[in-house]
């Protein structure tokens, strides 16, 4: 009898747990839903599974912990992301989910908007922006500590995103919501020029690549985007007010970066050992320029695929 009670009561609990849990969200501004952030853990993670990218690493570590000690921040975080397709950008930004809520990725205060998938058709602009204010808004009222990526920012209608400017800033005030507490990433191809073309330089100078810094890049960065019809920021607003905190380079990846891609994937399968296959799958790489093959063109992507080949 007391088995089927608690049965009941679990059943009952939760919706009804939910919709308290929901109306205290509202009111009360300081309601951190499912944010458990573990700062050691993201900072692990960067560390030991994100190959070839200090960059990347330094950043994303400094400016989340910095952002999280702040009980009241000023103004929400904002990271973009730029570099070639396989170079661990949508890897860096899942870790980020991973171990900022509880629920991970799947956490319902964790945002994603695909352009190809929300905002496909270029002439309906002017709709998509009131959608996308009104979602963003609404996600804000719900949790304040919501997370929202934007990812393949190349593929987004120009002029749609700058309808986040009042949400992005020091100042606005937006009605009953605390929305500096928000994280927002964005991730493009844009600027992997920029990117390719600093990295080739240290290498043909033979530097050490950690010796590239983040300054090198954030100028540069930031005026290729707002240059560029294919970047999401064309012209935009954000960048003329600079309300993105840091612009986060990732560079292109070498055949040693590949490489250890290939012996991860592979002892993730319970094939540890063989050194040939990682031989076999790097070696079918295209690398970039034509003189000296220093990058991979697609970084660590095509590299299940061609395990299975080798395999
Ligand atoms: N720097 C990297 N370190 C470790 N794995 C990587 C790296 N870059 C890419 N990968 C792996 O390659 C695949 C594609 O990476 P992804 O993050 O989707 O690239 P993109 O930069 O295009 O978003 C993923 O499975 C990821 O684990
Ligand atoms: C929150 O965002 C999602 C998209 O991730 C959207 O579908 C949903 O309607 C939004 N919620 C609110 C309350 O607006
Ligand atoms: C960006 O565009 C402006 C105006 O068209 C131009 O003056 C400037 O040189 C461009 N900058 C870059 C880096 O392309
Ligand atoms: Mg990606």
């Amino acid at each position: 009898m007391l088995a089927v009670l608690s049965v009941l009561f679990l059943y009952l609990c939760s919706p009804v747990c939910g919709v308290f849990q929901k109306l205290y969200c509202t009111i009360s501004d300081s309601c951190d839903c499912d944010f458990k952030p573990n700062i050691k853990d993201l900072e692990w993670d960067l560390y030991k599974n994100v190959y070839g990218q200090h960059l990347a690493q330094d950043i994303v570590s400094e400016e989340v912990a910095r952002f999280l000690q702040n009980k009241s921040p000023e103004r929400p975080l904002v990271l973009s992301f730029h570099g070639s397709s396989g170079t661990g950008k949508t890897l860096v930004s899942s870790m980020l989910g991973n171990h900022l809520y509880g629920s991970a990725m799947s956490s319902p205060y964790v945002h994603q908007f695909v352009p190809t998938l929300h905002f496909p058709l270029p002439d309906r602009v002017q709709e998509y922006r009131e959608e996308l204010k009104s979602w963003v808004q609404g996600n804000l009222t719900e949790c304040a500590r919501s997370v929202f990526l934007f990812d393949e920012m190349e593929k987004m209608p120009p002029g749609l995103i700058d309808v986040l400017e009042p949400f992005l800033g020091p100042s606005h005030v937006v009605f009953r919501t605390n929305y500096r507490k928000a994280i927002y990433i964005f991730i493009g191809t844009s600027g992997e020029e920029v990117i390719h073309r600093k990295a080739l330089e240290s290498r043909q100078a033979g530097r050490d690549r950690e010796e590239i810094t983040a300054e090198d890049f954030q100028e540069a960065i930031a005026r290729t985007v707002y240059n560029s019809t294919a970047s999401g920021f064309f012209q935009s607003s954000i960048l003329r007010q600079q309300l993105i905190t840091r612009f986060v380079p990732f560079l292109p990846l070498s055949r040693r970066h590949v490489e250890r891609c290939v012996r991860s994937q592979l002892c993730q399968r319970g094939s540890c050992g063989r050194g040939d296959v990682v031989e076999a799958v790097a070696g079918d790489m295209t690398y970039a320029p034509v003189q000296g093959h220093y990058f991979s063109t697609t970084g660590c992507k095509a590299v299940p695929a061609k395990i299975n080949l080798f395999l």
